[in-house]
């Protein structure tokens, strides 16, 4: 199953990727996951891709292109992968078929700009393992410890409101286009996220046709 979730910053992407992940046995491959590592590392790619994300503006084309068509090449992604928020731009969409980055599936989820506002405001992520949480919609069973791997749960700090005001536009002006893409390529699934995460995952499991 090769999937790619996208929408708006704070849609539930990283969300129902972590689930699906689970459901199908393949990767969840998370671009911003994988830049926010590099900038802890203080790596190259950190240190080229930290004021992009600082300021909410999407990081270059050709530094996740290079990023994805790498990582698709492990042998964990042989039965398929989540793409979760990947590609975000035309440019990142038609490299994929230059680099030969199939896709079965690309789940678009719907939430409005005010549902985001509110909720990127209670979003909570492991420090060690990027396990998204909300302290009111899906709360880790104990205070600010990941349940998965202990990790301390911290805010992003692109979780700010001027940030996350300028990550919605990039996304209504960059990412958008891609439903109408993805609508003519025939495989766009429309989901709402706006009413609880199991409802939102038994919606995408639905779409997709696979058991619950
Ligand atoms: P990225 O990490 O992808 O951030 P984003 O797109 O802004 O999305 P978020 O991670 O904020 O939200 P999400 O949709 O995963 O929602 P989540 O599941 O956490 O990218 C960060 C930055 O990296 C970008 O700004 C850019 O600079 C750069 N970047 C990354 N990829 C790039 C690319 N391809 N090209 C260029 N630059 C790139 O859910 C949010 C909250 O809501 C959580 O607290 C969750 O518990 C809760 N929640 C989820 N679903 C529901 C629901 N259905 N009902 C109620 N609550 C819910």
């Amino acid at each position: 199953m090769r999937i790619a979730i996208m929408g708006p910053p704070g849609g539930g992407k990283g969300t129902q990727a972590e689930i699906l992940s689970e459901k199908f046995s393949v990767p969840h491959i998370s671009t911003g996951a994988i830049i926010r590592a590099a900038i802890r590392e203080k790596s190259e790619l950190g240190i080229a891709t930290e004021k992009y994300i600082a300021e909410g503006q999407l990081v270059p084309d050709e530094l996740v292109i290079g990023m994805v068509a790498e990582r698709v090449k492990d042998d964990d992604c042989k039965d398929g992968y989540i793409l979760d928020g990947f590609p975000r731009t035309l440019v990142q969409a038609a490299a994929m078929e230059e680099n030969d980055i199939k896709l079965d599936y690309v789940i678009n989820l719907v939430v409005s700009d005010n549902v985001i506002i509110k909720r990127l405001g209670g979003r909570r992520e492991c420090k060690v393992c990027a396990a998204p949480y909300h302290v009111d919609f899906n709360p880790s069973l104990k205070e600010g410890i990941c349940d998965k791997c202990g990790g301390e749960l911290i805010q992003r700090p692109d979780d700010v409101p001027e940030t996350i005001k300028e990550r919605l536009s990039v996304y209504h002006k960059e990412t958008e286009p891609l439903i109408e893409f993805y609508k003519k390529a025939n495989l766009l699934i429309n989901v709402e996220s706006c009413d609880g995460i199991e409802k939102t995952t038994e919606a995408v499991v639905q779409a997709l046709g696979v058991k619950g």
